[in-house]
């Protein structure tokens, strides 16, 4: 397998923007999972499904069609030729995403079609389970973190007119929800290197991780 970095680590944690650097500096691919299970939520809220009931998700999880781009400068995501971007990252879908990325055959769906997309490699994939189950032999795996209080200042950033506790509050809602499911928790994998973000800036997290990359070759 060509190069693949797996990049899990909580919400807030710097993924997104640390994954996209690091796919520009080594001429990647980049691979966002987490909007894969945002896009399937948008499109479950959007049909009127329950999204607090397993079944009803599990039933219908097979059916939107995800089209993902892998391009780290534009990254887009349509569902059934809807450019779904945008949308996904609202407060409704955002408030949802835990629950439907915990039914088994969304899971299924997903992991399959990220490993199809992953393909021969050449890529840096972000999200929850991609050292420990997407591809787990992914010659690099890295796990990042930062403290509580400076995931949420970074994410109420990112959102407009939410509060820094409030954000606290559902990251933390989510995070637990990421962590304790049954289906592939959030947990680091045991060959993953930890990077605390907490006190580096972007630009040091990505050279730290391309330094990484270029050692595993
Ligand atoms: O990374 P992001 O915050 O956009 O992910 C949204 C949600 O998608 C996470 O809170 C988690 O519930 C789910 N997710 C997942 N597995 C992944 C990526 C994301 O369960 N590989």
């Amino acid at each position: 397998m060509t190069l693949v970095i797996a990049m899990d680590g909580p919400s807030g944690s710097g993924k997104s923007s640390v994954s996209k650097g690091v796919a520009r500096a080594l001429g990647l691919r980049y691979l966002d999972t987490g909007a894969m299970y945002r896009a399937m939520t948008w499109w479950m809220l959007r049909e009127g499904v329950p999204v607090d009931d397993p079944s009803a998700v599990a039933a219908r999880a097979g059916e939107p069609g995800l089209s993902c781009g892998t391009d780290p400068d534009s990254p887009e995501i349509s569902v059934d030729g809807t450019d779904v971007s945008g949308p996904i990252r609202g407060s409704e879908v955002t408030g949802a995403v835990s629950a439907v990325a915990a039914v088994p055959e969304v899971r299924e769906r997903l992991v399959a079609l990220q490993r199809e997309i992953i393909g021969a490699g050449g890529i840096v994939v972000e999200g929850r389970d991609i050292g420990t189950v997407v591809a787990p032999d992914a010659p690099v795996k890295i796990y990042l973190t930062a403290s509580p209080e400076v995931r949420a200042r970074r994410r109420s950033r990112e959102l407009t007119g939410a509060t820094v506790l409030a954000t606290q509050a559902d990251m933390a809602r989510r995070d637990r929800l990421d962590s304790t499911r049954k289906t592939d928790p959030l947990t680091r994998a045991a060959d993953a290197v930890e990077v605390d973000t907490s006190s580096l800036g972007l630009s040091e997290v990505i050279s730290e991780i391309v330094h990484i990359a270029n050692r595993a070759g």
